[in-house]
């Protein structure tokens, strides 16, 4: 049986091709599953998960517990504002009373930059990453990739364009390190403030015209404004934002070809895309958010083949 080269998924800046490929095989098992009457299947019956998640979360929380479910794991659901953390406790401490209750695998969202690395080394399960501060969220980009590899046929030659706040974006990082291993082309789009001075070091070029961009790309990933993140004001105003940067029928209409439209959620509509847009058949929202409980079955499954029962 083909395994992971990866103990861990950390973030995809670990993964080679070979494994995203894996990663996809498998999830194109799962989601013929989960569209079966019986959407479940008997694999990980023997394996204890543990959903820790230190930041708030909907939709990857609901998509990590419903893929466990799927596989019949046990699982352990914890959020941070009802935890002892706020009573002092370390996280090593945390995780390792998690742990004395034997479970195998903890699926972790935590604020803080490599919160995943660090508890790699210091405790003993798989762990999976569920978005690390402005760092990484892999299976989000894996599940992005898998929806693009859907929708297009292939990532390959593929030009990917990213649209808004990169700065503070675990997705941007994440699907950029992943649309680059599979062959495809990748641009940023914002006001100059929230693209990272980093990211040409990464290969990516940045087109601070959002027509230019939007002619340029075969699908626009749209990011939303972390209002959350930011300490300081990196617009004049949100009004100005959707004017330069916010997708609308208008601006697509006007490019004169049709691009796919994604967005990782939660979605300010209106914002930086228009409820037209994101709702249209040239968007395939809601087909990344199935496509996640898919991939998310493949990355546990994978995870669980590496231990020793
Ligand atoms: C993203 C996240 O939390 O990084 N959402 C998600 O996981 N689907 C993006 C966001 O919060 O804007």
């Amino acid at each position: 049986m083909k395994q992971l080269s990866v103990e861990h998924l950390l973030g995809i800046k670990y993964l080679k091709n070979t494994d995203i490929d894996l990663i996809f095989e498998t999830a194109d098992q799962f989601k013929k599953v989960i569209n079966r009457p019986i959407k479940k299947v008997p694999s990980l019956r023997d394996i204890t998960i543990a959903n820790l998640f230190f930041e708030n979360s909907t939709r990857t929380k609901l998509s990590f517990e419903l893929a466990e479910k799927r596989l019949s794991a046990d699982i352990l659901n914890f959020s941070a504002s009802q935890s002892s953390l706020k009573k002092g406790e370390t996280l090593i401490d945390t995780v390792n009373n998690i742990l004395a209750m034997k479970v195998d695998i903890i699926v972790m969202r935590h604020g803080n930059v490599g919160a995943g690395v660090f508890l790699s080394k210091h405790v003993d399960a798989k762990i999976i990453n569920a978005g690390d501060g402005t760092h990484e969220h892999p299976t989000q980009a894996l599940l992005d990739s898998y929806s693009i590899r859907e929708k297009l046929g292939k990532v390959k030659g593929k030009k990917i364009l990213i649209v808004g706040d990169v700065l503070h974006s675990r997705v941007a990082l994440s699907n950029i390190f992943a649309l680059q291993l599979q062959g495809a082309t990748v641009k940023v789009c914002g006001p100059t403030t929230l693209i990272p001075k980093y990211i040409k070091s990464l290969g990516v070029e940045i087109e601070t015209d959002l027509k230019k961009a939007l002619e340029w790309c075969d699908v626009a990933n749209v990011l939303r404004v972390q209002h959350e993140r930011m300490d300081i004001n990196y617009f004049p105003s949100t009004r100005e934002y959707t004017q330069l940067y916010g997708i609308n029928q208008e601006i697509l209409d006007r490019i004169g070809k049709k691009i796919v439209i994604m967005h990782p959620g939660p979605i300010n509509r209106g914002v930086e895309i228009t409820s037209e847009v994101a709702d249209s058949s040239d968007s395939i929202i809601l087909d990344q958010v199935e496509n996640g409980v898919a991939i998310r079955m493949a990355v546990i499954y994978l995870l669980a083949q590496q231990i020793k029962r």
